[in-house]
């Protein structure tokens, strides 16, 4: 009989000279998190936020095994919901933290999905100017990428993620059983960013995905781990070279311009994250192809892999004139350009300087849109 893997299997570097961490890979190991998470922090005491949802499906084991490492335990529960990544929320966590007793010995330790990792980082960085911080996600998009990479931030009203820092994880502990109760929809919106990370980086895992995507989003393990495994490397080598993002980082924000748009115009109450931007990614490579830049059928394949996990690929029907307006106001604009992630075809990206004219060029829209009924058409 195969024993219980009771050990973490895969172990993922983000090498950061001193501050280096792991991301630790594992099947059934929240329970195993405590003498890692002591080991990591060096902390006395360990307070765990998270969501109700989710706590109370996960706490009670990551808890336990913090309590069995020698650690005190506090756990903070934060109502769910994007708008309450707020100044607000990390304000009621400070009390919370003062009320616990906690000092500069205390670690932070995040159990939920990318919302509560962005804003229990963000009170890591700041509580005591900055204690040890670790990450324990629970969704998909927070496994391979939220949850690595150190930056962390609240939403104020005037937009997203304006307040923020770079934080750097001590751990990232990830036990993929947590996804069990995650929604489907949910999944696949995290599988968008693991395309993504194969588009823009490495063409064999995306190859990989095209034949792995469906079975690991089922969460049949085998699949899955790999996948897990290979996105949490690019993800980490792309940090590794670039903490600040000043250059390669840019290469992560695929598919996220137009993405931003649609989610702005949408007011932030439609589509999810990973949704909008399977759309930008499909939207930027059928660009790319126009552009001259990439090899003819790279979109095809980038919108059938996306198609497949469910995703969107066509652009919702907001006025050309509204679009533009949304991709005006993009953080990453200089001059009235913006440094647009590009194709060069699959595994191959860049940043070509375009204005929201030529991102989104009045010919060039319905594109996507065509593309689909072609498709249908030949079903
Ligand atoms: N820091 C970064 O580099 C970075 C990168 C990408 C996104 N983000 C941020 O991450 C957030 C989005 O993250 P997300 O997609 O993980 O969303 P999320 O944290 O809001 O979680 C999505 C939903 O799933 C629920 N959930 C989480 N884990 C669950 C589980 N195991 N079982 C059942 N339900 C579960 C949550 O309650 C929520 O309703 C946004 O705030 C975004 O700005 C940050
Ligand atoms: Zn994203």
């Amino acid at each position: 009989m195969k024993a219980k893997i009771s050990v973490p299997a895969r172990r993922v570097t983000v090498s950061l000279g001193e501050r280096s961490y792991p991301i630790e890979i594992g099947v059934g190991t929240l329970r195993e998190a405590g003498p890692a998470i002591a080991e990591r922090t060096g902390a006395r005491q360990a307070v765990v936020v998270t969501e109700p949802g989710i706590g109370r499906r996960y706490a009670g084991a990551l808890l336990q095994g913090l309590r069995k490492a020698g650690l005190r335990t506090a756990r903070i529960d934060v109502p769910s919901g994007e708008k309450h990544k707020s100044l607000r929320e990390a304000g009621r966590i400070y009390e919370a933290l003062v009320g616990a007793g906690a000092d500069r010995s205390t670690a932070i330790v995040a159990l939920g999905g990318g919302k509560i990792g962005d804003l229990a980082g963000f009170v890591a960085a700041t509580w005591m100017r900055g204690v040890p911080f670790v990450q324990v996600p629970t969704t998909l998009l927070g496994m391979v990428d939220s949850g690595v990479g150190g930056k962390v931030a609240v939403n104020l009203p005037q937009g997203k993620n304006l307040a923020g820092a770079f934080h750097q994880p001590r751990l990232v502990w990830i036990d993929a059983t947590t996804l069990e109760s995650l929604p489907m929809r949910e999944r696949a919106a995290g599988m968008a960013e693991i395309v993504k990370a194969g588009a823009i980086l490495d063409a064999d895992f995306f190859a990989c995905l095209e034949r792995e995507a469906l079975r690991a989003l089922a969460l049949d393990m085998d699949a899955l781990l790999p996948v897990l495994e290979r996105a949490c490397a690019i993800k980490a080598d792309v940090v590794a070279k670039d903490e600040r993002e000043t250059g390669l980082r840019m290469l992560l924000n695929l598919g996220h311009t137009l993405g931003h748009a649609i989610e702005a115009l949408q007011g932030y109450r439609g589509m999810l994250h990973g949704e909008a931007v399977a759309i930008g990614m499909a939207w930027a490579a059928q660009r790319s192809e126009e552009l001259g830049l990439a090899p003819c059928g790279t979109a095809a394949r980038l919108r059938e892999l996306l198609a497949r996990c469910v995703l969107p690929t066509a652009l919702p029907p907001f006025p050309r004139s509204a679009y533009l307006a949304a991709l005006r106001v993009d953080k990453k604009r200089k001059n009235g350009r913006i440094r647009y992630v590009v194709l060069r075809g699959i595994g191959k990206a860049e940043t070509v300087p375009l204005t929201p004219a030529e991102i989104l060029p009045a010919a060039a829209l319905g594109a996507p849109g065509r593309a689909k009924k072609r498709k249908a058409a030949g079903d």
